[in-house]
Order: C-alpha cells, then sequence, then structure tokens
C-alpha cells in the first residue's frame, strides 16, 4: 500500500498567515501540520508517499522533508495544479500509485489515539475496498456525514447536509483498494465543482464494500482550517505532549517502525536539539532499547 497526502490548499480561510506559507507547512504547536498526516501514514506502516502540493510549493516542502531517505521512507512531491476536489488526488497520484493500493490523508488532518497505529494496521490489512472512519462530533454539517443501521452498519453518506442523519463525520483518512481510480475517473463535479470525496465513498457503499470504523473513546480528530480551529489544535497538542503522549513526532515513529538505526534517529534528534522537539527524540536514544 503506498500514502498520499493531498496537502494542496492554499488556507484562504487563514488569510493572511497563508499568503507566504501555505497552510500545511504553519505550525500546529511545535511542528508543521504536515507532520501530523505523515505520521497517520507512518503509523499504518506505509514508507512509499506521494505529497500533494499548491502550484510552486514543490521547493518549500522539499526543504522541510527531503527526499524521505533520513526517515527510512520514499517521499515524492508533485502539485495540484486546480484545487478540483479530494478525489482529484487519485488521479494526479495514478503514475504513482501504479496500480497498488493506497491511504490517503488530507494535510490538515489530526489524529491521535493511543493505540492508533494498530487500528490503522489493522484497516490496511483487512481492507476489502474501501475503509474510512467516523468521528462523532457537535456539529457535522461542515463535513461527509455517515448514518448507521441498528447492527452499526453504515447505510448512507452525505457530503455537507443542512439536516444529518447522524453526528458521525467522515474525517479526511480514506483506505482504498486499485477500484478507486476507477471509481474517481467516472465522477461528475459536484455543485461547488469539486471531484468529491463523498462520491466514492457512496460507490463503494452502494457495491458494498466500504466499511467504516467508529472511533469511540480516547481518540483525537481535528481539523486545522481557520484560525480558531488551528490555535485548539495546537492546544490539544500542547496538552497530550504535556500529559506524556507525544503526537507526530515523526522521527520517533520511524524508528518505533524499525525504518531507522538508532544512530540515524540520534542524528536527527541533534540537528534540532535547541528545542524540546530535539530533547523528546534525543531523549529517546537514552531508552533501553
Ligand atoms: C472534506 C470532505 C469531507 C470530510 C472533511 C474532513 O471537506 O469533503 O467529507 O468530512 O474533508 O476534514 P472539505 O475540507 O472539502 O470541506
Amino acid at each position: 500500500m503506498k500514502g498520499i497526502i493531498l496537502a494542496a490548499g492554499r488556507g484562504t480561510r487563514l488569510y493572511p498567515m497563508t499568503r507566504p506559507v501555505c497552510k500545511p507547512l504553519l505550525p500546529v504547536y511545535d511542528k508543521p501540520m504536515i507532520y501530523y498526516p505523515l505520521s497517520v501514514l507512518i503509523q499504518a506502516g506505509i514508507r512509499e508517499v506521494l505529497v500533494i502540493v499548491p502550484p510552486g510549493e514543490e521547493g518549500t516542502f522539499y526543504t522541510l522533508l527531503r527526499d524521505g531517505m533520513q526517515l527510512g521512507m520514499n517521499i515524492h512531491y508533485t502539485v495540484q495544479p486546480v484545487a478540483r476536489g479530494i478525489a482529484d488526488a487519485l488521479l494526479i497520484g495514478r503514475e504513482f500509485l501504479d496500480g497498488d493500493d493506497v491511504c490517503l490523508v488530507l494535510g490538515d488532518n489530526i489524529f491521535w489515539a493511543e493505540s492508533f497505529d494498530a487500528t490503522l494496521k489493522d484497516a490496511v490489512c483487512h481492507n476489502q475496498g474501501a475503509t474510512v472512519f467516523g468521528c462523532r462530533v457537535n456539529d457535522p454539517r461542515p463535513f461527509g456525514v455517515v448514518e448507521f443501521d441498528r447492527s452499526g452498519k453504515a447505510i448512507s453518506i452525505e457530503e455537507k447536509p443542512a439536516r444529518p442523519k447522524s453526528n458521525y463525520i467522515v474525517p479526511g483518512l480514506y483506505i482504498y483498494d486499485a477500484e478507486a481510480l476507477n471509481i474517481a475517473e467516472n465522477l461528475k463535479p459536484s455543485a461547488r465543482g469539486e471531484l468529491e470525496i463523498t462520491d466514492v465513498n457512496l460507490t463503494y457503499l452502494r457495491q458494498g464494500r466500504l466499511q467504516v470504523i467508529p472511533l469511540e473513546d480516547n481518540y483525537v480528530w481535528m481539523d486545522a482550517g481557520n484560525a480558531d480551529s488551528l490555535l485548539t489544535a495546537a492546544q490539544t497538542i500542547r496538552s497530550l505532549q504535556q500529559d506524556g503522549s507525544y503526537v507526530g513526532c515523526i522521527e520517533e515513529l520511524v524508528y518505533k517502525e524499525g525504518w531507522i538505526s538508532p544512530a540515524k534517529l540520534r542524528k536527527l534528534g541533534e540537528e534540532l536539539c535547541m528545542t524540546d522537539y530535539g530533547k523528546h527524540i534525543l531523549e529517546l536514544c537514552e531508552e533501553p532499547g
């Protein structure tokens, strides 16, 4: 399975902050936003990643993440020329995917849970068609909303409904088999002119090949699309980390996956040793292996 991060949003709802720096590179507490979706792919065990960025931004993203070799990964970059919707990421990633299954994550979605790596690896391993997640929120109207029947089976998904049928939304994390590309190819743009990922999910639902995993207890999901949600996300990350749960530390996660050696981890920590983030990495080097 390969990973795609759709990080092509300029972030107009965050102007003027995102005039010089695009949204996925903004800080969320102590690290750039894109570290969080990248950490999701790492926890899913995915080492081959395509990052889709706004036009002209390949260089800025490369400065941050390079080719991924330092993390024991392969990171590629390409642009989304026009904001045509989330499902467009599958079409843009066609050559990169080369017939593989895909885990697609949005560049502004942040997930944390105690054993999220096990949840993700399980989802990737058992995916038959499509697997998405369900998160309970107070106001589901701005999202894709999933409705379950009494047995817990997903029976409908609606994009930004005026009258949501449940409080469960589908966050920006999608696991698909190779069929997703054919589905995306046949989509018609929605009223807002986008290739909707909800339409891809609906196709799988109608085929009886969509699994929706509700994230029930002890998980955090946030999207950091405006000034309020960006601040809330930063505060939540800070308090999780103060309580001892480091979120989105890609160096730590690749080390735990066994993709880099202790010596390489130390080198990455030393490059950042002037920060608490770097000190956290260096502390991991002291722990008995
Ligand atoms: C998009 C999807 C929506 C999903 C949300 C998660 O919304 O269309 O289904 O629930 O991401 O962040 P958008 O960012 O396009 O408003």
